[in-house]
């Protein structure tokens, strides 16, 4: 069911975990099947380049495959060239994935634009949201 590239993905996660010291947050639900997935990111002030970004989930193969293709692909972009990566620009990079798991590749682009959403937040002096129940997508 899954292709080669996506097994691979998946056998050797990239960028999983908690970034202590991370200055951005996002928490998103699949409103689909319920899993979750949480994405921390340190994104430097100066540059708005993403230096370090992790992300852990209770989530499927696929969501596991395309969040850590997706932390992958915005390591070392700035803020704005991360909110432009897709749900399908990540699938596409793993070769695609069942019709029937397409759903779970949105968590990863969700919670990159709810971290970043974030950082901005906390750029502009607002309280964090990390306690908040997820975002359902
Ligand atoms: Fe829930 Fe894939 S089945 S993210």
């Amino acid at each position: 069911m899954y292709n080669e590239e996506v097994i691979n993905e998946f056998q050797n996660l990239q960028n999983v975990g908690f970034i202590e010291n991370h200055n951005a947050y996002g928490k998103i639900g699949n409103a689909a099947c319920g899993d979750i997935m949480e994405m921390t990111m340190y994104i430097n002030p100066e540059t708005e380049i993403i230096e370090q970004v992790a992300f852990r989930t209770f989530g499927c193969a696929a969501a596991q495959a395309t969040s850590s293709r997706a932390t992958t692909l915005v390591k070392g972009k700035t803020v704005q060239e991360a909110l432009e990566l897709t749900n399908k620009a990540v699938v596409d990079s793993l070769g695609g994935l069942p019709a029937q798991k397409i759903h779970c590749s949105v968590l990863a682009e969700e919670a990159i634009k709810a971290c970043i959403e974030n950082y901005l937040d906390r750029k502009a002096g607002k309280v964090s949201n990390e306690n908040e129940k997820p975002k359902m997508v």
